[in-house]
């Protein structure tokens, strides 16, 4: 298939999550083991993605250190015989090849997405919020590719949140439905319960084409001034078509303390190596 390159937007101020962020990116705070970039980045590649298009802004130069090799580091791990560690580190440098992006100022989701327009050229490519862990049998993005190599025309993940929430999303409008993919009539940043088309809620995985570009450049600022990624797909539905997949499985928030310590506990719980010492710190807080 022709989509080798997913974009990662990680140039965001995460300020949800200061003082932690205040000097380190939150791409790299951890779940469990590994940063938080590096579980997207994984998801990526079992999808099928190759080169990784990360937007940065100026302070998340650390982000690129993380996928680069740390030659005085390998050479001390393998001096003293450290072999799973040693390979731990070795796989973070050989997952993908990278393209660094900069954004010069957070205008937002589409405004990021744009600023990876060289890179990706004019293929279709994969999208993914970093910010959501992708949680079940198959990652979200993978299903999505499913969807694209069925439909070929930009696809998004969709999820129904009760309605009083949606406000917190991007909601999708649907013509039609066939089982869990719809054919969007139209999307609609954050709209008001009372206004909004379904409780289809648009999350952080997108299979998008290279005439998204164009849509937003030709997009206004919309909702807090920043320029919407949901406003640029919106302008390329009736030019053809959209789809969404109502994924299964889950996407898990770790762009939020609380998301972050539930996300953590939830995988913790699943860990053969760590799910016992989580039990029984959990008895000592509750006894
Ligand atoms: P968010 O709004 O969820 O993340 O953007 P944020 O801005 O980093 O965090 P808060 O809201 O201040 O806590 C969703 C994704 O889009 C990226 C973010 O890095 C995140 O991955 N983003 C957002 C950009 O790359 N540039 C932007 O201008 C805005």
């Amino acid at each position: 298939m022709d989509l080798r390159h997913c974009v990662i937007p990680a140039a965001g101020l995460g300020t949800r999550f200061l003082p932690a962020t205040k000097a380190l990116p939150k791409e790299l705070l951890p779940v469990l083991d590994r940063p938080v970039i590096q579980w997207a980045v994984e998801e990526a590649v079992a999808a099928g993605a190759r080169e990784m298009v990360v937007v940065i802004s100026d302070g998340k130069e650390l982000i690129q250190q993380h996928f680069s090799p740390q030659p005085a580091l390998e050479q001390l791990l393998e001096q003293r015989g450290k072999v799973a560690e040693l390979e731990a580190v070795r796989r973070s440098d050989h997952l993908a090849s990278f393209v660094w992006v900069r954004q010069d100022r957070p205008l937002g989701l589409g405004h990021a997405v744009l600023c990876a327009a060289e890179a990706v050229g004019g293929l279709p490519f994969m999208c993914m919020l970093p910010d959501d862990l992708s949680y079940g049998p198959v990652p979200v993005l993978t299903q999505l590719i499913d969807a694209y190599s069925e439909y070929h025309t930009p696809i998004l993940a969709l999820k129904r949140v009760p309605r009083e929430q949606i406000s917190r999303y991007g909601c999708a409008a649907i013509a039609e439905s066939h089982g869990r993919v719809h054919r969007l009539s139209a999307v609609v940043e954050k709209p008001q319960p009372q206004d909004a088309p379904s409780d289809l809620a648009i999350m952080g995985r997108y299979v998008l084409t290279p005439d998204i570009f164009d849509a937003l450049r030709d997009t206004a600022p919309g909702t807090g001034s920043e320029i919407q990624l949901t406003d640029g797909i919106g302008a390329l539905i009736g030019a053809g078509a959209v789809h969404g997949v109502e994924f299964t499985g889950e996407l898990l928030d770790v762009g939020t303390p609380a998301g972050w310590l539930a996300t953590n506990a939830r995988l913790a719980l699943d860990h053969p190596g760590l799910s016992a010492a989580l039990r029984a710190a959990m008895v000592l807080v509750t006894a």
